[in-house]
């Protein structure tokens, strides 16, 4: 096939609209949901509202915002990360809204409950502990609380009812952060996941967990709002461990999220130009899509010269011309964009008018502003 260079723009496209259920966006570059911890109280501030603002503003096609806690008493491991569970905190996401809807942008709110990352003493409930499948936070290591079934319908009820509230708010859709070892992942894993009952024990049930929330969440958002699941091979804590060591493992924990009635999985990778199984060059992204045959993101180190790991690792912009052959390919359908968006607000504006050598490097002081 003939190499697709950013010089070629009119072919391009990633730069070309893309319809995702019923939303219409301008191009098939994602902002990647990246948490800032500048959310005081769980309420996102005017620097926020303008964060998000700018980048749509600069023409990203789809903003998934940062992990928002979802309204749940275990859900949180980290500080001044937003919620939404006070009026003061919906209100700012309804103006995060209304700032990205007024440059034609698109945004998906990220439910995210930190499982076993959360420790006693942490707020906003310092006698909650951290609540995992089994009480493990690692294979192993039994620190958490071991979920009962009380505590997985009140979890489950908790994503179904802040949907709810994402979509009154006017969000286009919420996406359920099941990737890094967080809960979700946590039921996932079989590392993890050694319950004897209908959430745990062969690969099918620890998908259950997950499959019922996003039905749940389904069944209480309209139609056409979209529901949105993100996973990965890689948790938080080890780099290296894998969901699935075969694409017909993969097709066993992705499809009943799926036929629970997803609209988009985004599949979260370190560098997305390495190959994900044995015999074959293809990408997680890549599977993801042929198994489940729905819109699918890739993500990791698009852009950008290393991966993500080291946060305050300085990274080079690269050229992008494998993502776009990717995308031109068909092998999956809108790319994430992380940390080239922080350092680059304008990114995509310069990646499609062939500017790379314009583009901002990545330094660590993009994580300590909101610019
Ligand atoms: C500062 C920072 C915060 C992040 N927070 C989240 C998050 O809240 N939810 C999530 O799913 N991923 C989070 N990630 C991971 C990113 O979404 C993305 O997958 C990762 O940065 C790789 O993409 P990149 O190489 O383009 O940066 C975060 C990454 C960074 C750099």
């Amino acid at each position: 096939m003939e190499k697709i260079t950013i010089q070629g723009r009119k072919l391009i496209m990633l730069f070309q609209e893309y319809k995702l259920k019923n939303t219409n966006l301008r191009n098939r570059v994602v902002m990647a949901p990246m948490t800032r911890n500048q959310s005081p109280g769980g309420v996102p501030t005017d620097d926020v509202i303008s964060y998000y603002s700018r980048r749509a503003k600069a023409e990203v096609g789809m903003i998934i915002t940062e992990g928002i806690e979802v309204s749940h008493k275990a859900s949180s491991a980290y500080p001044n990360v937003p919620r939404l569970d006070s009026d003061d905190a919906q209100e700012g996401w309804k103006k995060v809204v209304a700032g990205i809807k007024s440059h034609d942008g698109a945004v998906i709110a990220q439910l995210w409950h930190c499982g076993g990352f959360r420790k006693l003493g942490m707020q906003p409930n310092p006698d909650v502990p951290g609540h995992t499948a089994s009480g493990l936070v690692k294979p192993g290591k039994k620190v958490a609380h071991e979920m009962t079934l009380e505590d997985i319908k009140e979890t489950i009820d908790a994503y179904a009812s802040d949907a709810k509230i994402c979509e009154q708010l006017g969000f286009d859709g919420v996406e359920i952060h099941g990737a890094h070892g967080y809960l979700i992942d946590n039921f996932l894993w079989e590392g993890t996941n050694i319950r004897q009952d209908l959430y745990g024990g062969s690969i099918d049930k620890r998908s259950q967990f997950v499959s019922d929330i996003i039905k749940a969440v389904r069944d209480n958002v309209s139609e056409k709002f979209i529901v949105g699941l993100r996973f990965s091979q890689w948790k938080q804590h080890d780099f290296e461990a894998k969901l699935a060591t075969t694409p017909e493992h993969l097709k066993k924990i992705l499809l009943p999220p799926v036929e629970a009635g997803l609209d988009y999985l985004h599949s979260s990778m370190r560098r997305f130009w390495e190959s994900e199984f044995t015999d074959s060059e293809e990408n997680l992204a890549f599977w993801t899509k042929k198994i489940s045959n729905i819109p699918t993101i890739g993500v990791g180190s698009v852009g950008l010269d290393s991966d993500f790991i080291d946060m305050t690792a300085p990274a080079t912009p690269t050229s992008i011309d494998k993502a776009i052959e990717d995308i031109s390919n068909q092998k999956y359908d809108m790319i994430a964009v992380g940390r080239a968006l922080l350092s680059d607000h304008e990114w995509v504006l310069k990646m499609k008018e062939g500017r790379l050598e314009d583009v901002i490097p990545y330094t660590k002081d993009a994580l300590m502003n909101l610019y």
